[in-house]
């Protein structure tokens, strides 16, 4: 069990527990000295499981603390579900992004389910990614590089630990990876054994997408095959429809030129999964030292964010993250402050790698109009680079009349919007968007063009967290940003006198 060894004014003491929250019955729990508060939050020396010596939010306590350890012991025996090369190379494509010349679409479900685990899901997600993808391409004309919120994305943050109903008081559903959705007493019990089904569901949807990115289903067909249904119903369809028929050139230019779909170009693409690191015994059972840097990887993922909940200096996530060498993303909302936010980035990329960290913005439009200048400031005052990213989906959730929450597709651009008015204006570089999303024709999110109204968000409600955008909604704010990324494509080689 590793100890926090820096600091004069840290006091380490064992406990025995159980039940259990972490998986080992004897446990370090840190206890701040209280004539000396302030402690630097790092403790010098990373291990794996140096994390249990800090403060962990958001975790499950589990009722029997040895069927924990068996499954994390299971768990740390499988093999790992992603290779640390591939890590490296998304974290070498996230530095391009950091400086302008490649933009992230990441994107995917709020939970990952149980239930809802079959190949249509996710061959439709994954098209619709692509899809998006070629649009961004064309508008930005640079790389997109392509990350599901995908074959790993189980576990939730909740800000209610307990959920009422009917005057019944349970604890939260916490992703299917910790405990059930259903409304009653056993359901609610976290089961450790969970864990084992979402490492064998995220091996599995990896699988798949594999196979689809290598062999063959990548291939873009026309532009006019795809669903652009939004098309027909909105006002702004004349002008994607100029930007879809240009890409359906381009496309039908790359096929007479010989990139057919039987070119490896055109018929494979990369693609890579990411989730929210916070259920930190599953995280740790995945960590491996990498034979050829010695480096730890979280081979759960190939990316790993820490969430808006978990994000505290001196808190467990942190830590953890903090040795892992995999790409991080932060998620950052109105709360955070620019001291806070450089320091936090210092703590996990002491190095000031490029491509390392990713901040993920989710304020809400007008938030984002008075904070983020100051956050993009200080990060460039510190001298660290970062890749700025957009989740607008995350400050704008709201509940229907009906109960039901939901997003609404204009407050959804309008964040957008304004994050890509913040970076002209700052004159950093707007690098990619984060959001919930499928490829299902559900109704969760209100608006769009192909409008959906509070009443039609019952007919079609399956998200098991937050509310995601169809199929049409997400290739319609695709063809909104592909727009955008345009224009300052064309502005900045006007400047340029081009
Ligand atoms: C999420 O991405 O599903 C999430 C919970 O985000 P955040 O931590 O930003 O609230
Ligand atoms: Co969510």
């Amino acid at each position: 069990m590793a100890l926090a060894s820096s600091s004069a004014s840290l006091i380490t003491i064992k406990v025995k527990v159980k039940p259990c929250i972490f998986g080992s019955p004897r446990r370090s729990v840190v206890v701040r000295n209280c004539a000396k508060p302030t402690v630097s939050p790092i403790a010098t020396s990373w291990k794996v499981d140096s994390w249990r010596t800090k403060k962990a939010l958001q975790l499950p306590e589990y009722p029997d603390a040895n069927e924990l350890d068996q499954v994390l012991e299971t768990l740390s025996s499988f093999p790992p579900i992603v290779f640390a090369g591939e890590a490296r190379n998304l974290e070498e494509k996230l530095g391009q992004a950091a400086m302008g010349n490649a933009f992230l679409l990441q994107g995917g479900d709020c939970a990952e389910s149980f239930k809802e685990f079959n190949a249509n899901n996710i061959r439709d997600t994954f098209r619709v990614l692509l899809q998006m993808g070629v649009v961004l391409m064309f508008g930005g004309q640079m790389p997109v590089i392509k990350v599901g919120r995908m074959a790993g994305q189980f576990a939730k943050p909740r800000s209610d630990p307990f959920e009422e109903k009917n005057g019944v008081k349970l604890p939260s559903y916490r992703g299917d990876n910790v405990n059930g959705d259903a409304f009653d007493v056993a359901s609610r019990i976290p089961d450790p054994q969970r864990m084992v089904r979402a490492y064998c569901q995220s091996v599995a949807t990896l699988n798949l997408l594999r196979a689809f990115a290598t062999g063959g289903y990548a291939a873009m067909q026309r532009v006019n095959q795809w669903n652009l249904d939004f098309m027909a119903h909105s006002e702004q369809g004349d002008r994607y429809r100029e930007l879809a028929h240009r890409v359906d050139e381009a496309l039908g230019f790359m096929n007479v030129a010989g990139l057919t779909s039987e070119h490896p170009i055109i018929s494979t693409t990369d693609f890579w999964t990411s989730h929210e690191c916070l259920l930190l015994p599953y995280e740790q059972a995945l960590t491996r030292e990498d034979s050829t840097t010695g480096l730890h990887y979280d081979c759960s993922a190939h990316m790993l964010w820490v969430g808006e909940r978990t994000r505290q200096l001196d808190g467990a996530h942190v830590e953890f993250l903090r040795g892992v060498a995999n790409p991080l993303g932060i998620k950052v909302s109105d709360k955070m402050v620019p001291d806070e936010l450089v320091k936090l980035i210092d703590i996990l990329n002491p190095k000031n790698k490029p491509g390392r960290i990713t901040v993920i913005v989710r304020m809400g439009a007008e938030n984002m109009r008075v904070k983020l200048p100051h956050l993009i400031r200080a990060v460039r005052r510190a001298g660290q680079i970062v890749t700025w990213v957009s989740d607008p989906m995350h400050g704008n959730t709201i509940k229907a009349p009906s109960g039901l929450k939901t997003r609404s597709f204009d407050a959804i651009r309008a964040e957008l919007r304004a994050f890509f008015d913040v970076h002209d204006q700052e004159g950093s570089y707007p690098g990619g968007v984060h959001l919930e999303m499928t490829g299902q024709n559900v109704t969760e999110c209100v608006g769009g063009s192909r409008t959906i109204t509070y009443d039609d968000l019952s007919s079609r409600y399956h998200t098991h967290c937050d509310p995601r955008l169809n199929a049409s909604q997400s290739l319609e704010l695709a063809f909104n940003i592909a727009e955008r990324l345009r224009k300052r494509r064309l502005n900045s080689a006007q400047s340029l006198g081009l």
